[in-house]
């Protein structure tokens, strides 16, 4: 592929622009409060086609649609059930993804002939004037190349997608930096499909009733079949074998000296949540909470790459409702490689 990208800013003329290639089929990358999103026009089917090729993903894996403006949720959907407005009044706009029964409007490419459909209202100030302005719901996937980390910065996306699609805004970093949390509403009981910006327990504040889904912190077998197809796939991986070292710190901190001494051969980094040092090539800090962990968490995966680290060892211990989400990144960037220390 090797198209030629423009690179916009956030100028109303900018924005303008985002919203005509997105009308007219075009496909725009722009920040959301999550990660950066790969947009093409929801209503057609040539459009998230091309979303499937500019990232190289599986063609099994729906999308989510984006709307500004909690009056679109109404023409893409069946129906709303009153444990879906519950969730849509507390939650939209915000870093959440709800899945309901899917309308006709929806072409089969969106949901990869699914018979339910995603919906996020992101609360980005720029990702709300670029939906707003292409007049059309708008599909996107996080704006990486498929099996890498997803981006929160635009040079994450630069990187990943020049060359693959029309545009790409170069807008501000991401706050919260993991995936919007995924419920699925179009069964009595809501299920949490992929922990995310918005904790489990949040969710469970307003319908008490949320489950979690099993597969959520397991390694799905292939032959499986997920209700959120995404999670199957090998995700957020960098070029460096990573190993989760999860416990308590001091724990951690005595087994990471040990593991880095194993392996003196190789390039090693080291992921901290603490204040723990350590004699190692590359020590990055992923701040001491799981919020501060998980807004830095995928540019840190970035950054181990860039620098040529080997192996990298990641210490986590999960200290609140937000751990969720880190831990089933992390997990998934080990390729479940985890190591437990003991209290
Ligand atoms: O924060 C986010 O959600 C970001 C930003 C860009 O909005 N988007 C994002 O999209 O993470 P993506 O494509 O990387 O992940 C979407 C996930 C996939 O795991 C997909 O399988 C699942 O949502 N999904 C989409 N439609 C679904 C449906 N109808 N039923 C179940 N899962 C669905
Ligand atoms: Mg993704």
């Amino acid at each position: 592929m090797d198209k030629k990208t423009i690179i916009l800013k956030t100028d109303d003329n900018s924005i303008q622009k985002a919203g005509e290639i997105l009308r007219n089929g075009g496909l725009v990358a722009f920040p959301t409060e999550t990660v950066y999103g790969l947009g093409g026009n929801a209503l057609m089917a040539d459009s998230v086609k091309k979303i499937y090729e500019a990232k190289g993903r599986p063609s099994d894996n729906p999308l989510i649609v984006h709307i500004a403006d909690k009056s679109d949720i109404a023409p893409l959907v069946k129906d709303i059930s009153k444990n879906a407005k519950k969730l849509i009044e507390a939650f939209m706009p915000g870093a959440f993804t709800i899945i309901l029964k899917r309308s006709e409007l929806i072409p089969d490419s969106v949901t990869a002939g699914m018979e339910t459909v995603a919906v996020r209202f992101p609360e980005n100030e720029t990702a709300q004037r670029v939906i707003k302005a292409s007049g059309v719901p708008v599909a996107a996937p996080s704006a990486n190349l498929s099996g890498k980390p997803s981006p929160t910065r635009a040079i994450h996306v630069i990187d990943d997608l020049s060359g693959r699609v029309d545009a790409i805004i170069d807008g501000e970093d991401c706050t919260i930096g993991v995936e919007s949390t995924i419920v699925d509403a179009s069964k009595d009981v809501p299920v949490l499909l992929r922990p995310g910006g918005i904790s489990y327990e949040e969710i469970c504040d307003v319908v008490p009733e949320t489950r979690l889904d099993e597969h959520i912190l397991n390694s799905l077998a292939l032959d499986e079949k997920p209700l959120c197809p995404g999670m199957k796939y090998k995700h957020y991986s960098p070029e460096a074998d990573v190993t989760v070292v999860e416990g308590d710190m001091r724990a951690v901190r005595r087994k990471i000296r040990e593991l880095l001494e194993e392996n003196s051969d190789k390039i090693c980094g080291v992921l901290t949540m603490s204040d723990n040092t350590y004699d190692c090539a590359v020590l990055l800090s992923g701040g001491t909470d799981n919020r501060e962990y998980a807004k830095k968490l995928f540019s840190n995966l970035r950054e181990f790459d860039r620098l040529g680290v080997e192996i990298v060892f990641a210490e986590f211990e999960s200290r609140d409702g937000y751990g969720l989400a880190v831990k089933n990144r992390l997990y998934k960037a080990a390729g479940h490689k985890v190591i437990k220390t003991g209290p």
